[in-house]
């Protein structure tokens, strides 16, 4: 059963399921490297989330997804299969999505990384991008509308000349992987569902350098854009507190300090 306000018990638990998401997270990162492949880097979060953190990697077998993580590498805007044939080149960029259960609850987060060195546009598409989930992230707080997180994103990505994808969305996330509400990427302010304290959801933009349109291949699971320019992608796990915003994926070397407290 899904539930939109989460109880103090249930709000324990995703901090931990979250924590343990974000250090995935951490611990992939000096594998990314060009030669890598997916399927290898699939492998190592597979067992560090089975073996060392005791969780269930949430993607394996979910609605007939084949692997344990999802990794999006350039043109690919998310739910990116790994496989041990691709093999990152230098320069490519990578989103790595790490969704974990542990006792229950669910975390999901997600972050950039580039094999080697990436071009200033692919730089630029992956600041602008992580910038847009934090400008979402500081407008988060009781009585905020779910439209105005999504034109945070969208405001903060078209003045950069870049478009925010339609076809996915964050989501409200708890005991249920993808639970009400859906979080959009794009709005009106001072539209849609109010929060409230106790409410937990994602938000994970996928921003693209071209046209935001995106089309599913005939794997049934990799989005890539239409126009096969680089897409980039940041999610986060929150909880909405009686003040504001707790980010229950938040990773140690992230300075989220301009969220307060
Ligand atoms: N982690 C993704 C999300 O952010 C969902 C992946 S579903 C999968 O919602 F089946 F593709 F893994
Ligand atoms: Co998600
Ligand atoms: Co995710």
């Amino acid at each position: 059963m899904s539930q939109l306000i989460k109880t103090p018990d249930d709000i324990e638990g995703m901090r931990v399921a979250g924590r343990l998401a974000a250090e995935v997270l951490d611990m992939i990162g000096p594998y990314v490297k060009p030669g890598v492949s997916t399927g290898e880097l699939d492998r190592i979060c597979h067992d560090y989330i089975v073996n060392v953190q005791k969780a269930i990697p949430a993607p394996l077998n979910y609605k007939g997804f084949p692997k344990s993580i999802c990794t999006s590498v350039n043109h690919v805007v998310c739910h990116g299969i790994p496989s041990e044939t691709k093999i990152l080149k230098e320069g490519d960029i990578i989103n790595i999505d790490i969704t974990v259960i542990k006792n229950g609850y669910f975390g999901d987060t997600s972050k950039m990384y580039v094999a080697g060195k990436a071009s200033i546009l692919a730089e630029r598409l992956i600041r602008v991008t992580q910038e847009c989930l934090y400008k979402s992230l500081a407008v988060v707080k009781p009585g905020c509308r779910l439209g105005d997180i999504g034109h945070a994103i969208q405001k903060h990505a078209e003045a950069n000349r870049f478009s925010v994808v339609r076809d996915f969305c964050g989501h409200g996330i708890g005991k249920v992987f993808h639970e009400d509400p859906q979080i959009l990427h794009y709005g009106q302010p001072g539209t849609g569902m109010e929060l409230q304290a106790g409410m937990t959801f994602t938000i994970e933009p996928m921003i693209n350098a071209g046209s935001y349109h995106t089309k599913v291949l005939p794997d049934g699971w990799t989005a890539v854009t239409k126009d096969h320019k680089l897409s980039a992608q940041w999610e986060h796990t929150l909880l909405v507190t009686p003040t504001g915003v707790e980010v229950l994926t938040a990773r140690s070397e992230e300075d989220l300090s301009f969220l307060g407290a």
